[in-house]
């Protein structure tokens, strides 16, 4: 009787070689499975924040203040879903190993109840109807928050017909889009939406809102590191794909990202607000960018300060924040040493 075999296909040999990659031992990638238990251990829910105890402070805002909130919240409603989004479409479909497919898998649960966080948010901020649909549909309606989710759409879009990275060309357009959505989007247009936040919180105000932008702000400073492992992995395996066309790229992609969050804080403070203005966002943002280069190997261009005192402890704070709540909570042991972003 003939025996049939089932050729067993080679196990890729790069991290970006196209295919379906299923096995886990030995495992090629173990940092990304740590990555993984990590986040397990960050499990939040949105029934944990009191969004209620918001509502007295909204009635007391300044209308500038309430401008900005508002204009944020909007920015909110779909910031995470676009990051969802790109998580199935590009980022589960090219990394091509089992162990970080789980991390990514993990993502997509916290972009999940980031996009809770942020309706549950709206419906108690916004109690008109008509508001909350206006704030909805912001993508498409308010330039300021329309430019900076085309910015993400052309990124998206850009890989779309990639079935396969077949080429060192197709690879960079990949690295490309990944870097695009850790150090512009999670890493840039997020920290920026944070900093309003944590302004509020530094004059009293939106303890709700800031007590879930502490695990949002965890979780997101996680996918940004893990993102960033996926880059340091495919420079150890593909050199030669980091270029110097990589770099000028990268630089006016970030370049792009710092202009189009301007216009967003021009938009949300307008003349300036006391301690909030367009000139200290911009120093912000510019410091926030260079880390970012820096992080990826490439050379800082601004050589900004951070100017918002409210932001330089915020990882070590959220951090204690978390774990204390955690232990006191749940009771729940956590060992080790857990990586923050090295710059907050
Ligand atoms: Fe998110
Ligand atoms: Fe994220």
């Amino acid at each position: 009787m003939p025996v049939t075999t089932h050729p067993t296909p080679a196990r890729p040999q790069n991290l970006l070689d196209p295919g379906f990659e299923l096995t886990l031992r030995p495992m090629r990638y173990p940092r990304f499975y740590e990555r993984y238990r990590d986040a397990i251990k960050n499990t939040w829910t949105v029934e944990e924040v009191d969004l209620q105890a918001d509502v007295p402070d909204l009635a007391r805002l300044t209308p500038g203040e309430r401008h900005l909130i508002g204009r944020l919240v909007a920015f909110f409603a779909t910031g995470d879903s676009i990051v969802a989004n790109n998580l199935v479409l590009t980022l589960y479909k090219h990394i091509n190993s089992p162990e970080a497919r789980l991390y990514l898998s993990r993502q997509l649960f916290e972009e999940a109840v980031h996009v809770q966080f942020y309706l549950t948010l709206l419906d108690t901020y916004l109690p008109d109807p008509d508001d909350r649909a206006a704030a909805f549909a912001a993508v498409e309606n308010i330039p300021s928050i329309r430019d900076k989710a085309e910015f993400c759409f052309r990124w998206i879009d850009s890989v779309q017909e990639l079935d396969r990275l077949r080429t060192k060309a197709d690879r960079r357009r990949f690295l490309l889009n990944l870097i695009c959505f850790a150090a512009c989007i999670e890493g840039l247009f997020f920290y920026g939406a944070f900093a309003y936040v944590y302004w509020f919180r530094s004059r009293g105000l939106l303890h709700g809102l800031a007590t879930g932008t502490n695990w949002v702000f965890r979780d997101e400073t996680m996918h940004m590191s893990f993102a960033f492992d996926v880059v340091d992995t495919v420079r150890a395996e593909e050199p030669d794909l980091f270029d110097e066309e990589l770099g000028r790229q990268v630089t006016a992609m970030l370049r792009e990202a710092v202009e189009a969050e301007l216009q967003f804080a021009r938009d949300l403070c307008g003349d300036g607000l006391p301690g909030m203005n367009t000139d200290s966002m911009r120093q912000y943002l510019e410091c926030v960018a260079d880390q970012r280069l820096a992080r990826l190997g490439f050379a800082p261009v601004y050589g900004s300060e951070n100017p918002f005192s409210f932001m330089e402890l915020q990882g070590v704070q959220e951090l204690t924040n978390f774990f204390e709540r955690r232990v006191s909570a749940y009771q729940v042991a956590v060992e080790g040493a857990v990586a923050l972003d090295e710059d907050f």
